[in-house]
């Protein structure tokens, strides 16, 4: 005796499956995608900044999106988190090669998230993704530099498993 077999519903004709596609509900937006940046999000980007540091440096903005913002190379990386439309934070770096006698590594230079926004995980997506474009870029170490008295960004960094590294910073004033 053959085994039962159980009845399945006839393969959809392309045609149905493209009516069936069409009257599918759309699938849900993300709760937070990560993306690179787009000219259309540095008014946000600006605002965030402007509320976390007190300044509104458009043209500083504007350079760094020339320079980063092309989304094309993994060694560069300007990167923003995107929630119900609108920009929350973002995220630069860039891979430095041989620089401080170091060997290629990813340097984050600016992570902001908007002060709303803070505490539900977005700061780490971000870091998680730039770390994902250094990786496909070839580096094995992330970097960064932070304020000695920013404790908000060493908790930060400290929660993502960075730890104190082989470099310092030096620096002297330059007479006039
Ligand atoms: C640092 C910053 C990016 C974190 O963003 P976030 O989205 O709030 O971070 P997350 O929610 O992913 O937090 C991850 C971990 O960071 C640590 N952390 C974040 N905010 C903290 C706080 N206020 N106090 C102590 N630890 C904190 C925690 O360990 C946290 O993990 P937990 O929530 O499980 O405790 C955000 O606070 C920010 O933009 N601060 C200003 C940054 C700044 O000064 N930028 C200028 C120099 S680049």
């Amino acid at each position: 005796m053959s085994k039962p077999t159980t009845p399945t519903a006839p393969a959809p004709t392309p045609r149905r499956a493209r009516a069936d596609a069409a009257n599918a509900p759309a699938a849900p937006e993300p709760a937070l995608a990560v993306r690179a940046v787009r000219r259309a999000d540095l008014d946000q980007v600006i605002a965030i900044d402007a509320t976390v540091t007190g300044l509104e440096k458009r043209s500083y903005w504007a350079s760094v999106y020339r320079r980063y913002g092309s989304g094309t190379r993994s060694e560069q990386q300007f990167l923003v988190a995107v929630a119900g439309g609108r920009v929350v934070g973002f995220v630069i770096g860039e891979v430095r090669d041989w620089e401080f006698g170091s060997p290629p590594c990813g340097w984050v230079f600016a992570i902001d998230v908007d002060p709303q926004a803070r505490l539900g995980g977005i700061g780490t997506q971000l870091l998680q993704a730039i770390s994902a474009q250094f990786r496909r870029a070839g580096v094995r170490k992330l970097r960064t530099m932070m304020a000695i008295d920013n404790t908000l960004i060493l908790s930060f960094f400290r929660s993502q498993g960075m730890m104190a590294g082989p470099l310092i910073s030096l620096e002297m004033d330059l007479e006039a």
